[in-house]
């Protein structure tokens, strides 16, 4: 299971890699515009200095909606380092894009996905990831969780080297329910990550280790 941080913020970014266990970032134009990131220089100098900071895969969404405006995006972001991933929407152009873009060998995470037939075309077009999003299909009454799980079964049966990534996750039995159903990755919040530490039970057992140690050496 791979962890990736699903933020533009470099503080957090820097964070999440001090535990040592950062696989990569994911980021999405809402994310950059979060940080008040604008201007395609300043855009492309964010994402440079997010590759300096992680050793993994690096998430950079294109703004087009064309195929011609995908691909050429797509090819100038994958050029500014090895570890970007080209992000591209799972809409019939995207569909195309993902193709090209793979064909040429330049890795893909298809994103905003909310179905397993998007999933199967995502995965049909060579798309290195694919994200569907489970906290927005939580909002709206659907099991996010159990999209993970029906993609999971359909690339595993089909053999499908497409990777599952989970996206829009919000909380941190949102991990450890992707655990079960076989998520290939998870993009968290650093608050969910740091989630996955908490237990009453550390937190009485470490204080009184260290009241015994302290009433015997001070
Ligand atoms: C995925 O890559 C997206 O950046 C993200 O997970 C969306 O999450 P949200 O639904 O919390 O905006």
């Amino acid at each position: 299971m791979k962890f990736f941080i699903d933020t533009a913020n470099l503080e957090q970014i820097k964070e999440a890699q001090g535990l040592g266990v950062l696989d990569g970032v994911t980021t999405n134009p809402s994310l950059m515009a979060k940080e008040g990131i604008k201007g395609e220089k300043n855009i492309i100098e964010h994402y440079k200095k997010i590759c300096e900071i992680v050793d993994g895969d690096v998430s950079a969404e294109v703004i087009s909606t064309e195929f011609e405006g995908m691909i050429a995006e797509g090819e100038k972001l994958a050029a500014l380092h090895p570890q970007i991933v080209v992000k591209v929407p799972v809409i019939k152009e995207g569909i195309k894009a993902i193709k090209y873009l793979t064909d040429k060998g330049i890795r893909t995470n298809c994103t905003l996905v909310f179905s397993s037939g998007q999933a199967l075309l995502a995965a049909k077009a060579g798309a290195t990831y694919v994200s569907p999003f489970i906290g927005r299909l939580d909002d709206n009454s659907t099991d996010g969780v159990e999209l993970i799980r029906q993609i999971v079964e359909m690339y595993n049966y089909y053999e499908f080297d497409t990777q599952v990534l989970a996206a829009s996750i919000r909380h941190t039995m949102h991990i450890i329910k992707c655990v079960e159903a076989g998520a290939d990755v998870a993009t968290c919040p650093l608050s969910a990550i740091l989630g996955l530490l908490k237990h009453p039970l550390t937190d009485l057992g470490l204080e009184k280790f260290l009241a015994d140690y302290h009433k015997l050496n001070g």
